[in-house]
């Protein structure tokens, strides 16, 4: 394991270990903020990602910064957002087992140098990979399981909330679920109440 975050990073940006690097713009290793105690992990760069070289920035990263800012979770302060690969697999397809399996040592370098109370795996890819490889997102989100004294919780990819929107509310749930859970663990303050003075 790499001790240092930003030598992690350069290591990663120069990344040959497997095709995705041949098509790429840019790498994209993640952002926020490396000292956060949650962490949310995607699947993997779309092509604004590939474009700007930062995790969910297209379509599906706006309702998801939308979604995050109702329980008060931001990357711009309290969390930290990473990709189970780091290169975005041509034509949006879904990364492969193979592609997956050369790129997660990255993701469990990032893990260990965080060191989050709780990882929420947005979407199949990351919740069968990191959870469990039976795991169905539609049966088993929102719920907590423990491992290595870590919280894992899966949830609905927003790319699969603006295909589906019913979705939609079970999605906040688990985030409100999320955000109870932080404050149960001091994790998280309480927002100050509003005065309307
Ligand atoms: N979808 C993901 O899973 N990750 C991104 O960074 C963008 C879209």
């Amino acid at each position: 394991m790499m001790e240092d975050f930003q030598q992690l990073q350069q290591t990663v940006e120069s990344c040959t270990r497997c095709d995705l690097c041949q098509g790429r713009h840019h790498v994209v290793f993640g952002t926020g903020n490396p000292q956060a105690k949650v962490m949310f992990i995607g699947e993997g760069p779309g092509e604004q990602e590939d474009l700007k070289g930062e995790p969910f920035v297209g379509r599906s990263g706006q309702l998801m910064d939308k979604m995050l800012e109702y329980v008060g979770l931001s990357r711009k302060t309290n969390i930290y957002i990473a990709n189970m690969v780091k290169c975005r697999p041509p034509q949006n397809r879904d990364p492969s087992k193979d592609e997956v399996a050369l790129c997660i040592g990255y993701l469990r370098n990032q893990v260990y140098l965080i060191r989050p109370k709780v990882i929420v795996c947005v979407g199949r890819i990351a919740a069968t990979a990191l959870i469990s490889p039976t795991y169905k997102v539609t049966k088993e989100h929102g719920t907590f399981v423990e491992r290595n004294g870590t919280l894992l919780m899966g949830t609905f990819h927003p790319a699969a909330l603006l295909r589906n929107p019913d979705n939609k509310s079970a999605a906040m749930e688990d985030l409100f679920r999320l955000r109870d859970k932080l404050l149960e663990l001091g994790l998280l303050q309480p927002e100050e109440p509003e005065h309307n003075c």
